[in-house]
């Protein structure tokens, strides 16, 4: 990548920041931000790069990209167990859709970083009070209590050490073992076994497992080949609250390159990519990939300006656009943007996000999104790109690996009534590790009819 031109970390500043909190003392904010400055990165610059060499060949359609995670990450639920739970069902997933796909899975988590969270309204109000809304824990608290809603930008240098430490073990995790091929039945979570996709994701481990002995016996084990070791995971969040991401910027001292090493990942909400935009500003500056969500109100120009911006040396691996139309939007909406950026000649990843088109509020009162129209939302993405020869690419999903009752349906058949029984999200429904399970036997099908078309239209 070549540096940007009339870039800074700062020059931001100079844009609009929709999203951004206000903080009431500056003096406070300066501080957090002199600290954060001083502390180590999070990401290597060579990480960031491994990942978008990873994601040229998804670009190119020779992999898919699995990215999940929280919603919003919260202090209140920082423990190894959640952290390893979130990591082993996305590895669930990725050897579930591997194994159907015969393409390599690349693995990106809504993890360690992901606090910062854009929302509808400034306020909240509960019977006569009103207070601000609660915008993630890196920014305020999500207690309805004043002091807990201040803005306060210390939060901000906790948030990096819950950041650094989760990093440490998913790091720790996916290099130290416990991603090792081998132990592909033991990532098995045991409420799994009340449901038919435990019994089917235990025939792909047995299968796994036949396939290992069988090169061992040809002379080619774990212990010689790295990739049946470990595995590579790489982390993400939405680039909301810039003067963290701000903070995080560092030069890479053999390119001098600027990247944010906050996370390998960085992506622009929904809310935050339009024409002069203070967040589409700080990212173009940096050479990490780039995710940009792409909603129902972003028009083919409006992309292709962007594209122009973000990724003029049209860098393969640089730009992935994550859709989210909702279930009855993208098969209508996603089209045109297709055409566009196909005729423009851009290499981009195409990702579905099933999940920010499709939520509702239930009749319990809880908010929730029904299995059936995300999975219906990912059946029309691979149909559109099915329509136009271009490659679904990946899903980008909030899940966890906990069981949770937080969207509604799916094998495991959550209903309203039970959504109060474990309703603990910090902000949007999360699949729970059942229904993320049965999400990826079913996009493997997808994965696998889209093999066969290309071999038929090969033929
Ligand atoms: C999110 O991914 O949590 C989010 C807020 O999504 P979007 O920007 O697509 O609404
Ligand atoms: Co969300």
């Amino acid at each position: 990548m070549t540096l940007a031109q009339n870039w800074t970390p700062e020059s931001w500043k100079a844009f609009e920041a929709r999203h951004l909190p206000h903080y009431e003392d500056a003096a406070e904010l300066a501080a957090a931000e002199a600290t954060l400055a001083t502390y180590p990165p999070l990401v290597f610059a060579g990480e960031a790069r491994a990942l978008k060499k990873d994601l040229a060949q998804v670009a190119g359609g020779h992999a898919f990209l699995l990215q999940g995670g929280d919603c919003a990450e919260s202090f209140a639920e920082f423990h190894p167990n959640n952290i390893r739970d979130t990591f082993r069902v996305l590895l669930q997933m990725a050897v579930v859709m591997t194994f159907a796909s015969k393409k390599p899975v690349v693995k990106v988590g809504r993890m360690a970083g992901q606090f910062a969270k854009p929302r509808s309204s400034d306020t909240e109000t509960q019977g006569d009070l009103t207070l601000p809304s609660y915008f993630g824990d890196n920014i305020n608290g999500i207690e309805f209590d004043p002091a807990q809603r201040r803005n306060d930008p210390q939060r901000m240098v906790r948030a990096y050490s819950q950041a650094a430490a989760t990093l440490n073990l998913l790091r720790a995790f996916a290099g130290g073992g416990y991603a090792n091929l081998r132990q592909v039945h033991q990532w098995t979570l045991d409420f799994m076994g009340r449901s038919d996709w435990a019994d089917k994701f235990s025939d792909i481990a047995d299968r796994i497992g036949e396939a290992l002995d069988f090169m061992e016996a040809c002379g080619v084990d774990p212990a010689t080949v790295p990739q049946l070791q470990g595995t590579s995971f790489y982390t993400s969040h939405e680039a909301l609250l810039l003067p963290y991401e701000q903070a995080m910027t560092r030069q890479d001292s053999l390119t001098g390159e600027w990247f944010d090493t906050s996370a390998h990942m960085l992506w622009i909400g929904d809310r935050t990519r339009f024409e002069g935009s203070a967040h589409v500003e700080y990212l173009r500056g940096v050479g990490n990939p780039i995710g940009m969500k792409c909603g129902p109100s972003l028009e083919p120009d409006a992309l292709l300006k962007m594209l122009d911006t973000l990724n003029p040396a049209r860098e393969a691996g640089r730009i992935t656009l994550i859709s989210r139309y909702g279930h009855d939007k993208v098969e209508d909406g996603l089209p045109k943007l297709v055409r566009a950026v196909k005729a423009e000649g851009h290499p981009v990843v195409w990702s579905c996000d099933p999940m920010h088109g499709n939520v509702i509020k239930s009749d319990s009162g809880y908010k929730t999104r029904p299995f059936d129209r995300i999975l219906t939302e990912v059946k029309g993405f691979f149909a559109v790109h099915r329509a136009e020869g271009t490659h679904p690419g990946g899903i980008h999903i909030e899940m966890t690996g906990q069981d949770v009752t937080e969207c509604v349906g799916g094998a495991v058949a959550i209903t309203d009534d039970a959504l109060g029984d474990r309703y603990h999200t910090h902000c949007d429904p999360r699949l729970n590790a059942a229904q993320s399970i049965e999400l990826a036997f079913l996009t493997a099908e997808m994965l696998n009819q889209e093999a066969a078309a290309q071999q038929a239209n090969a033929a």
